[in-house]
């Protein structure tokens, strides 16, 4: 058995961007993928609402509810013992009210021992930040395109093109940190308007598709793994098709198990001749 690696925490964190060391993050869901997480060794995982959408069949993250966030970040634990887990905050689970954002913040902690959350919003979701840090819960900010807020964002599209819009997520990224984030994931802005905002940080920044200039980078699994069928973001770098081993395999089953191949004789176990014959016979007798 391979050695437990020690656990992950804040300052782990922040000692690798103080040595320019990049940090790894994942989006992951289940028990297997978080083992396979683990054994990799990367750094922070995301028990993302993007749930909804590649395990729950949804068309976005917006019917997600708390109890689906936390039955998936139970499992996710369970697989990554030691890996930075945080537990992201699903739709209207803190917009309504800081007392509402504390309270479910606190169930990620509490019910599934998560070591922090993320929320999507700029300086309209400080105040929220500073009641969940205030209760001692580490926040995760998030940037960019924000798939809660899909519709007024005019789809899923890069943001910050223009000065005037980048401008407006450094300083979302300031205030942030001012209230107290402990990180920020930046997702799908320009590469340049990411290295601005990395240069000022004092806290990581972390990027999904907005380039290299950021203290980590974020995949989800199931885009790295050909496993959503839907489409595959730009964004995302395909490391092996696990969807299709996976389909070829379930055609071949289907195959085996109508053409008389399978189950093959080394898969099935029988009793003793002479207990069989017993069996027969107690049958038989039953029957009379
Ligand atoms: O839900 C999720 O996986 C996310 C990523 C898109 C960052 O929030």
């Amino acid at each position: 058995m391979s050695e437990q690696r020690k656990k992950v925490t804040l300052p782990t964190l922040f000692d690798k961007m103080a040595k320019g060391v990049p940090l790894t993050m994942i989006t992951c869901y289940d028990y297997p993928m978080a083992t396979l997480v683990e054994q990799a060794g990367i750094d922070i995982v995301l028990v993302g609402d993007s749930l909804g959408m590649t395990m729950l069949g949804y068309e976005s993250t917006l019917p997600v509810t708390m109890n689906d966030m936390i039955r998936h970040a139970q499992a996710v634990r369970r697989g990554t013992p030691s890996g930075w887990l945080i537990g992201d905050m699903p739709y209207m689970s803190y917009q309504a009210s800081d007392e509402s954002a504390v309270l479910n913040a606190g169930r990620f902690m509490a019910e599934a021992a998560c070591d922090g959350i993320k929320l999507e919003g700029g300086a309209e979701v400080c105040p929220r930040v500073r009641a969940i840090v205030a209760a001692g819960i580490p926040v995760m900010g998030h940037l960019g395109l924000t798939p809660q807020s899909v519709s007024s964002l005019g789809g899923f599209r890069l943001q910050g093109k223009s000065a005037k819009q980048a401008k407006k997520i450094v300083d979302d990224a300031r205030a942030l940190e001012e209230a107290g984030a402990m990180a920020i994931l930046l997702e799908l802005v320009p590469d340049q308007v990411c290295g601005l905002i990395t240069e000022r940080a004092k806290v990581p920044i972390i990027s999904l598709g907005s380039g290299p200039n950021a203290h980590g980078q974020l995949l989800i699994f199931h885009d790295m793994f050909g496993l959503y069928p839907r489409f595959t973001p730009k964004m995302a770098k395909q490391y092996a098709n696990a969807g299709k081993l996976i389909g070829d395999g379930l055609k071949q089953y289907v195959a085996e198990v109508t053409g008389k191949v399978f189950p093959e004789p080394e898969r099935y176990f029988g009793i003793k001749d002479e207990e069989f014959a017993e069996l027969k016979r107690l049958v038989a007798e039953e029957g009379q």
